[in-house]
């Protein structure tokens, strides 16, 4: 099984390498425009890499489209000749809707995905979803290949895609965010730069670890660690007063409009 990853920029590079990896069954190469990178690509030396799409698309049976959203028509003109029906389409590109894709395409199998930035070091979240057409091993086919990257789950509309986006997709921004506001208190208070990264990217890390080892609840986790009139307490009840919760929930929900607002353009 041939699949072509067509932009091997940041995110269709990661995934090229995480296919090779956990998929042996699935030859992959690569087309990418960028001429400093195709090089890159070709010293690298794991991936056939094309920059024509009549060369790159013969005999493909999967296509993963990696490139930035704005790039998508030309592309698409420049592809159109080249795809037959029968190929499946998987797109990671944000805001661009299946049907566009379908339709510039010529190809009525087509999945949309929303992965995120850990997807690098393999533990990226996917939401995605797929054109009624495909059939259950395609899905399953789909499933493992975006799970390649870490975790993937199935929605059901598109509307569900960009509700991932505020989410998991910007979601690693609002942790770095979290992060870099412990960071400063933690400079505040008197430690290093380097001790301040230590004491917060361990605690976050701790915590993720702590939450994933059984069913607990957030809540129920932060009551274990606060006590009344204790510390943890005066920090959770400073949050409150502040209704930090509703900020963070504002935040997510900003995202996700503007994630509707992206596809409508
Ligand atoms: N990064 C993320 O966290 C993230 C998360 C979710 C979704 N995505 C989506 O993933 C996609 C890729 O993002 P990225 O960060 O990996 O972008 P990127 O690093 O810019 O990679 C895209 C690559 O594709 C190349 N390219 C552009 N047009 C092409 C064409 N016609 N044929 C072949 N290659 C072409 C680009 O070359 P040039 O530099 O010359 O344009 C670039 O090297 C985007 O659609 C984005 O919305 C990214």
């Amino acid at each position: 099984m041939k699949l072509l990853v067509i932009g091997g920029g940041n995110m269709g590079h990661t995934y090229a390498l995480s296919i090779k990896s956990s998929m042996s069954e699935i030859d992959i190469a690569i087309l990418e425009a960028y001429p400093p990178r195709v090089k890159q690509l070709r010293e690298e030396n794991l991936f056939d890499v094309y920059t024509e799409p009549e060369i790159g698309l013969r005999n493909v049976d999967i296509i993963m489209l990696a490139v930035k959203p704005q790039h998508s028509a030309s592309l698409f003109a420049n592809m159109k000749p080249h795809v037959t029906a029968e190929i499946l389409v998987i797109s990671i590109m944000a805001g661009v809707k299946m049907e566009s894709i379908s339709m510039a395409l010529g190809t009525p199998k087509v999945a949309r995905a929303m992965p995120n930035l850990p997807a690098q070091v393999g533990k990226g979240m996917t939401a995605y979803c797929t054109s009624s057409i495909i059939n259950s091993d395609e899905s399953a086919l789909i499933k493992q290949i975006l799970g390649s990257t870490g975790e993937a789950i199935p929605v059901d509309t598109e509307n569900d895609i960009d509700a991932s986006t505020g989410i998991s997709g910007s979601g690693p921004a609002y942790v770095f965010y979290f992060m870099q506001s412990m960071m400063e208190a933690a400079e505040k208070l008197g430690f290093s730069t380097n001790e301040a990264k230590l004491l917060v990217t361990q605690t976050f890390d701790g915590a993720v670890s702590l939450f994933r080892k059984n069913d607990l609840s957030t809540m129920e986790w932060m009551n274990r660690v606060a006590s009344k009139g204790g510390t943890t307490r005066a920090a959770l009840d400073s949050f409150e007063t502040n209704e930090v919760d509703k900020k963070i929930i504002e935040g997510a929900v900003s995202a996700y409009n503007r994630a509707v607002e992206l596809g409508k353009e």
